[in-house]
């Protein structure tokens, strides 16, 4: 049985393509929701051929009616793990209760560390040294739920906020869709109080946690 992956974004939607064009194994990308009116992201799913959806948080009269539209479509389409991919909304239990432990998200930062909005920025004006991106299982908090894999990226003396978030991106279109990959393969199972990768360690040096990354691009 090939796994049936629904995507939900806001924005510019990189993430959503580095996982059109990755190698899913299993796994197909069988519904794309977008909550933003103008969103590149759904541009890009219609590119594809991948069924997509406008729908607009801002149509419901509170986030839990918006979450069961949310819930509807994806149900609708048979998805079995949903993954969050620069999705600017916090669900509500309507949601996590629907997919249990099958939600996952992106996130730019070494979490705990800078959760929330503007990660790159709060790592930046920390003045940490390392930070990189996460992928984690959704919970009811904001960016708090199991990590299943991080990659670290390095701020360099050099860097300004926005180099920083064009690098940590970078990392981001190789990690999320490595994840998938993984999830995919039951080489992870997301819905583990504490998951983690089976399979061969990669290098500890530039990765923390995180399952065999494809070599970056030259
Ligand atoms: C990505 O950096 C993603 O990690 C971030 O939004 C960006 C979306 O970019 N998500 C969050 O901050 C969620 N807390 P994209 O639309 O080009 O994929």
């Amino acid at each position: 049985m090939r796994m049936r992956i629904g995507v939900l974004a806001s924005g510019s939607g990189t993430n959503l393509q580095a996982l059109l064009d990755a190698d899913l194994g299993p796994a197909d990308i069988v519904s794309v929701v977008v909550n933003v009116e103008g969103a590149k992201a759904l541009a890009r799913a219609e590119a594809a051929g991948v069924p997509a959806r406008l729908i607009r948080h801002r149509d419901f009269a509170d986030r839990e009616s918006f979450d069961a539209a949310l819930v509807e479509a994806l149900r609708a389409a048979g998805v079995d793990l949903v993954v969050l991919a620069g999705f600017m909304r916090i669900l509500t239990p309507v949601v996590l209760d629907a997919f249990p432990g099958r939600i996952i998200n992106v996130h730019p930062s070494l979490l705990p560390a800078f959760p929330g909005v503007d990660a790159q920025r709060q790592a930046f004006e920390a003045g940490v040294r390392i930070t990189g991106c996460t992928v984690h299982v959704v919970d009811a908090g904001v960016d708090t739920g199991p990590i299943l894999a991080q990659a670290a990226v390095p701020i360099l003396e050099t860097d300004t906020v926005v180099d920083l978030q064009r690098r940590v991106l970078a990392v981001e279109h190789q990690l999320l869709p490595a994840v998938v990959r993984a999830i995919a393969d039951g080489r992870i199972f997301p819905a583990d109080g504490r998951p983690r990768l089976r399979g061969p360690e990669p290098d500890p040096g530039a990765v923390l946690a995180c399952p065999s990354l494809p070599e970056p691009t030259p």
